[in-house]
């Protein structure tokens, strides 16, 4: 630890699944982090901030072999390609300090070691697995846990497991961990300890299941090949191997372990209260300070998804709105224990009201009284008034520990409450004063001075406070004041800012948005380019040889004639010339994605030497090759110049 430092500071985000591009909902746990992290290396602290990403598991799995990759290509893109995790926190700021990805070697061979340590202390035994699994969540559950059948998590259907596994003696360290989520302030917000006991201790805590043999993209069981440790024990020894637990590449443990805070999401609140301190206990590790578990975001009142499209995509907002104004609309409209419910109005109001109005005129007004009344710099001559200045001063001096009280419990909302409250008074404070009066007599200049001058202190001490929510913004701003002392210790003090301060004009932080237009130009974007959901693709056919391939005989055809067939609701009956003098017949199940009339006179291919056979009482004597995939078909065309009968090659 470095001797000016106050002390040392590990706080961490959940590490993110990457099976999925992220949505703002996902951002807004590690913005909160960012905040935090910010704050705490302001006030004089050594933090470290640690995020990442959690690779491994069935789900990746799949959708690796979905898209026909390898599950480290299908992460890799997703973390490090175009727009991927990486792209996004650099885009949001986000200043974290170490970065881990749990598919990194040092990882890897920790997550074996630690596996093996439970193991041969007893705490880990080979069982049968026979239960419940949610595919999605990744989470094993009893019959009992289950609602309504279904996952308690995320509510879709679960399947039945039976397996060899490796069990972990949770059930051994029931009693010591209601004891600590009761009578200590291991997890916060207090409501989020009577989920977790009521839901899950008192109801008996079972053993769980900690290894699979039905995948193999995970950690594998160094002791026992076939098995992969479960998902989540290697996702939250995270915590401690990007520190340098039972590896080499890093050595902080001393400085950092154990945590002060893990900001999680609700639904993961149950693995960081319940399992994460067992498996800890287990290996006799002192436990984090602190689980704090957040509210959700949802999108106009329902749960957020990427496909959803543009308007939950951080991408999108941050383009549109800026990074700083999504980043301080997070925190600043719901708070942060509790869920909330994103709306796009939502966001245009609050960077209106409180951005643009409140804290974007203070700057703009004040800097451009000073310069229009003083030109370069104020004088040092001032005239103080206390009936009308000490309210503002004292406001001023003191917010910033109010503002401390309220960031020390993670709430950020209130502590933005309390830097907006001093930004109004400020505002008012120039109504009061009419420096616009004052400017009106010579003899007056000197009191005008010192409302200016009180007004850039103001605007000072609130920027500073600002800096873990706005970085970029609270920069500019005190590049406008001419780079006054904005650090900690200068954050109480009113009065630091030079007499002859010399501010500068600049264009506007947050010009104001026309709501209308806005959500105009959202709703089109959306409309547009909405992801839409996939269709799985086809299984891969075995392979074939030549030989076999030029047995199809694929012919161009010509559409003589083409009707519905009657009492079918798909079959459409087509009269083609494939090149011979003959007219062929050829039905096909294509009626719901074409009328007859529209196929007349197309140029199509046909696999013609295919034996006939009888559909509806009538023949048809070939296939018509049309591409499909989901509820979508194309025939093949070809353009009208190539002749009938001719050969595909
Ligand atoms: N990989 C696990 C965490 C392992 S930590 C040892 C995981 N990953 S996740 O990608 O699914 O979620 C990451 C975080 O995003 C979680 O804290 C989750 O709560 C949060 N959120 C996902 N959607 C969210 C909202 N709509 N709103 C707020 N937070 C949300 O869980």
């Amino acid at each position: 630890m470095c001797e000016k430092c106050k002390g040392n500071f590990y706080i961490t985000t959940p590490i993110y699944y990457p099976s999925a591009k992220l949505h703002i909902g996902h951002s807004y746990c590690t913005v909160a982090t960012d905040a935090m992290a910010r704050y705490k290396r302001m006030q004089g602290y050594n933090v470290m901030f640690l995020t990442g990403t959690d690779e491994h598991g069935q789900k990746i799995e799949d959708k690796a072999k979905e898209a026909g990759i390898t599950p480290k290509q299908f992460v890799d893109n997703i973390v490090t390609g175009d727009r991927g995790v990486l792209d996004l926190w650099k885009l949001m700021n986000i200043s974290y300090d170490r970065f881990i990805r749990t598919t990194d070697d040092y990882h890897v061979a920790a997550i074996q070691k630690i596996f093996k340590k439970m193991y041969e202390n007893g705490d880990i035994y080979k069982g049968t697995y026979k239960g419940k699994y949610c595919k999605p969540c990744e989470s094993f559950w009893t019959e009992s846990q289950l609602k309504d059948g279904k996952c308690p998590d995320c509510g879709r259907e679960v399947q039945d497991a039976e397996e060899e596994a490796y069990f972990f003696r949770l059930s051994k360290y029931a009693d010591r961990i209601q004891d600590l989520l009761e009578n200590t302030d291991y997890l916060e917000p207090r409501s989020r300890v009577n989920e977790m006991v009521n839901n899950f201790i008192k109801p008996g805590l079972e053993d769980l299941c900690v290894s699979r043999t039905s995948f193999t993209w995970g950690v594998p069981v160094d002791f026992d090949p076939g098995h992969v440790v479960y998902v989540w024990i290697d996702a939250l020894f995270n915590y401690m191997t990007a520190l340098g637990f039972e590896n080499d590449k890093y050595d902080d443990l001393k400085d950092f372990w154990p945590a002060d805070v893990h900001f999680v999401g609700k639904e993961i609140v149950r693995f960081h209260s319940i399992i994460w301190p067992a498996m800890l206990m287990s290996l006799d590790l002192p436990l984090p300070k602190k689980v704090f578990g957040h509210g959700w975001l949802n999108f106009n009142g329902e749960k957020m998804s990427k496909s959803r499209g543009n308007v939950v995509d951080p991408y999108v907002l941050a383009e549109h709105f800026g990074v700083d104004a999504l980043r301080f609309f997070l925190l600043r409209t719901f708070p942060f224990g509790s869920d909330g419910n994103f709306t796009n109005e939502m966001l245009i109001s609050t960077i209106n009201t409180d951005l643009a109005n409140d804290l974007g005129n203070l700057v703009s007004r004040t800097v451009a009284m000073a310069q229009k009344y003083f030109g370069e710099h104020l004088p040092a001559e001032q005239l103080e008034n206390p009936e009308l200045d000490n309210e503002l001063v004292n406001m001023v001096s003191t917010l910033r520990d109010r503002y401390e009280e309220q960031m020390e419990h993670f709430a950020f909302q209130n502590a933005l409450n309390e830097v907006f409250k001093v930004i109004s008074r400020a505002n008012k404070y120039i109504d009061e004063n009419a420096p616009w009066v004052l400017a009106k007599s010579e003899e007056n200049k000197p009191r005008l001075a010192r409302v200016l001058y009180n007004l850039l202190e103001t605007i000072r001490i609130c920027a500073g406070l600002l800096t873990p929510f706005m970085p970029a913004t609270a920069e500019e701003i005190n590049n406008r004041l001419g780079k006054p002392a904005a650090d900690w210790d200068h954050l109480n003090v009113f009065g630091v800012l030079p007499q002859d301060a010399a501010p500068v004009v600049g264009p506007a932080l947050f010009p104001r948005i026309d709501m209308e237009k806005e959500l105009a130009a959202l709703e089109e974007l959306t409309a547009k380019e909405a992801e839409p959901e996939e269709d799985p693709l086809p299984e891969p056919l075995p392979q074939i040889n030549f030989d076999e391939f030029e047995k199809v005989e694929m012919t161009v055809v010509k559409v003589l004639a083409c009707e519905n067939v009657k009492k079918s609701k798909k079959l459409l009956k087509f009269t083609l010339n494939d090149g011979t003098k003959e007219p062929r017949q050829i039905l096909s199940g294509i009626a719901q994605y074409y009328t007859p009339e529209e196929l007349v006179g197309k140029t199509l291919v046909a696999v013609t030497n295919l034996a006939p056979r009888k559909m509806m009482g009538q023949e048809s004597c070939g296939m018509l090759l049309s591409a499909e995939r989901g509820d979508k078909l194309n025939l093949v065309m070809l353009d009208d110049s190539i002749q009938a009968g001719s050969r595909l090659v």
